[in-house]
């Protein structure tokens, strides 16, 4: 199936008020390529005034905690988020899963929070180095999938996948399109069995050291339905050529 491309940002900690001036050029690259769905996930202090700069571009957080409100100091739930203007949230980044200890059962329950508040949602899954050279790169991200998909899907795109492997975030290592196109089926099979002809709507991302150099490769890949872009991300001038090679693929 033809599902429309995706590509996010994830400015991850980076950005201050004075970059709103980058998510507007951004936006304005974004608009020359209305075939191709554009987002950009950014410091949750940053959203209410990214949303108001560029009211037609998606703005949306990188985290959400799992219960609606009450004493969880210095966290963000899903109602605020979409208070402050965001559409969508990724959840269960391998950064939060590593440095905050994040499970799967707890990345499931963000989904749930997230998608039942009406946010869209990215959800990362991903192998380390170690796990990919030992040959079971794919048993651990379908245990990982399992144990992090949410309950059931509601609406058509509001659950995307983001496949990226923990070694080639920030390195510019990638795997093979092989690799890529290897995970990405086994990620739409389970997709399938899970939720039947709905898992069929869900678009797969990939994530990690996605660049203007090999962006149109790896969107040739099939089940590559988009890609989850950092560094790539942070400036119009190296995301603009991201955008376009998702719009010519
Ligand atoms: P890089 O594109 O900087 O490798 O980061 C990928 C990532 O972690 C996106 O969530």
């Amino acid at each position: 199936m033809l599902l429309r491309k995706l590509v996010a940002g994830n400015w991850k900690m980076h950005g201050l008020s004075s970059d709103i001036d980058e998510i507007q050029a951004i936006a304005a690259a974004a608009s020359d390529y209305p075939e191709v769905d554009v987002a950009l996930c950014i410091p949750a202090i940053l959203i209410e005034r990214a949303v108001r700069a560029v009211p037609g571009l998606a703005i949306g957080g990188q985290d959400v905690h799992h219960s609606d409100k009450g004493a969880h100091t210095g966290c963000t739930s899903a109602r605020m988020l979409v208070d402050a203007g965001a559409t969508l949230t990724i959840v269960g980044h391998s950064e939060r899963r590593d440095a905050q200890r994040e499970s799967d059962a707890a990345v499931k329950a963000k989904a749930e929070a997230a998608l039942g508040a009406g946010l869209n949602v990215i959800l990362c899954i991903g192998e380390s180095i170690e796990v990919r050279d030992s040959g079971t790169a794919i048993e651990t991200v379908m245990t990982q999938l399992g144990g992090s998909l949410p309950q059931s899907l509601c609406e058509e795109g509001e659950l995307a996948l983001a496949y990226e492997p923990i070694w080639a975030i920030g390195t510019g290592k990638t795997p093979t399109s092989d690799e890529i196109e290897e995970m990405h089926a086994a990620i739409r099979g389970k997709l399938l069995d899970r939720f039947g002809s709905d898992g069929g709507q869900v678009r797969i991302l990939y994530g990690g050291s996605v660049k203007p150099s090999n962006a149109a490769e790896i969107f040739s890949i099939p089940e590559v339905n988009g890609a989850l872009v950092g560094g790539a991300s942070l400036k119009a001038a190296d995301f603009m050529p991201v955008i376009a090679a998702a719009a010519g693929s």
